[in-house]
């Protein structure tokens, strides 16, 4: 018997005896009236898994595990494009129709308010899983109103790679902490012969979720917000401003090369593999298939904390969370697949084979992982001192203002101050609905 089953008997028969409230009764991690909310999950059998493309290999890997031990049980990975964006319209289409065909969900950490509130997933037992191992941060990402609608599967915090290599030829001791600095370094680094035709930075700016990440990452690395402690939009500020001018400016001057604003995560990191960039911004998932590369940049390269305007920057939370949509079958099955997904030894493997931020709070502090992933600890500080992205429930249309005023401004078709403005509607407006 289960720790839910259990319960459910527990209580059945304490109401029976003693005719107690049923809210009394509801199931452990539930808070309030949503309690009632939580489902059965109910019936075994094949299920499907659904996430964007499988860029490390680390996902085809869990599920071949997976499905050796449970014949009777298989998941069929249903591999989506890689743009965040089409991921979630694919997701939301499979629920607006009520189909079975999607079973467990990785959801963008941005999507869980969204998918919760629209009951396209379950509400699901928070204490079958062992959250309190996990980042606290990370696993907020995956609650709404009090209950807990997603697990963390995999984190993800924002860095600053660098080539090692160069920086030190032109004699730059230390990766740079402001943007000020990354120009000057990046003025030094180009003088190298070895530099010809490099370009200074480049991060994620093509017009889709990575753009939402980077104006994000801009703004509060400028000391500004997008909405305030109560939700409220507040991005008209002149030290948001200072954050898109930084992205808007670095395009004009070169610093940020032009076809950088076509780039999404590969892109980014075809490039710096190549040699194109002296810095890159990109997600930890990079650092293992640049190492793996053997290109000119493995083994010349390091990870630092995100710059800023006058100090470190601050990275926007990423990651996936693992949901059940509310219209599959066989959730019994999902539930215990998602536990094994989810599990402390699949985070290990995550990070050895795709360097994937893993969601235990053991594994950033064990010395012998530091040791073999140098990038570990800056990739802590990353996600301990991340913002998220606004935590709304009309998220695609939030997401889809701030991708139209961020690119409108850096591709040079709107002043910084003019796409803020208009943000700041556009928000107010989504927030409103
Ligand atoms: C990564 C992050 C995710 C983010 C996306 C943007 O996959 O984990 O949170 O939305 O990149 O492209």
């Amino acid at each position: 018997m289960n720790a839910r089953t259990a319960r459910a008997l527990q209580c059945s028969s304490l109401l029976l005896a003693v005719g107690l409230a049923a809210t009394a009764c509801g199931s452990s991690g539930a808070s309030g009236s949503a309690a009632q909310d939580e489902p059965e999950f109910t019936g075994r059998g094949p299920i499907t898994y659904v996430a964007g493309k499988d860029s490390t290999g680390v996902t085809k890997k869990i599920i071949d595990r997976w499905n050796t031990n449970h014949p009777k049980e298989k998941v069929t990975f249903i591999q989506l494009p890689t743009d965040p964006d089409t991921q979630r319209q694919q997701m939301i289409q499979n629920a607006q129709t009520k189909s079975d065909a999607y079973t467990v969900l990785s959801l963008d950490v941005v999507w869980t308010s969204e998918f919760a509130a629209h009951r396209w997933i379950d509400r699901l037992p928070a204490d079958e899983f062992p959250l309190g191992k996990m980042v606290k941060p990370i696993v907020e990402t995956g609650k709404y109103r009090g209950g807990q609608y997603a697990i963390p599967a995999s984190s993800d915090g924002g860095m600053l790679y660098y080539r090692t290599d160069l920086l030190k030829k032109a004699g730059i001791a230390q990766p740079p902490t402001t943007w000020a600095q990354m120009k000057k370094d990046c003025a030094k680094v180009k003088k190298l012969p070895g530099a010809k035709g490099m370009s200074c930075y480049a991060g994620q700016f093509h017009k889709y979720e990575g753009l939402t990440v980077n104006f994000a990452e801009a703004v509060h690395s400028a000391g500004g917000e997008i909405l305030d402690a109560h939700g409220k939009p507040h991005v008209d500020t002149s030290k948001a401003r200072k954050g898109l001018d930084f992205l808007a400016a670095s395009v004009k001057d070169k610093t940020i090369p032009k076809e950088a604003t076509t780039y999404q995560e590969e892109d980014a990191r075809r490039a710096f593999q190549k040699g194109e960039l002296i810095f890159a911004r990109n997600w930890p998932y990079m650092y293992s298939l640049v190492e793996k590369s053997k290109s000119e940049t493995s083994g010349k390269f390091a990870v630092a904390p995100l710059p800023g305007l006058n100090a470190t920057g601050t990275s926007s939370l990423g990651g996936h969370d693992l949901a059940l949509s509310s219209f599959a079958k066989n959730k019994a099955t999902a539930i215990d697949f998602m536990k094994f997904y989810t599990s402390e030894a699949n985070a290990r493997l995550a990070l050895k084979d795709g360097s994937l931020a893993p969601p235990y709070a053991k594994l950033y502090d064990d010395k012998a992982l530091v040791k073999k992933y140098p990038y570990l600890p800056t990739l802590k500080r990353s996600i301990l001192h991340a913002q998220p992205r606004p935590r709304v429930v009309q998220y695609g249309d939030a997401t889809a203002a701030i991708q139209r005023e961020a690119y409108a401004a850096m591709t040079g078709n709107k002043s910084s101050k003019q796409a803020l403005r208009d943000l700041q509607k556009s928000l107010r407006d989504a927030v409103a609905q």
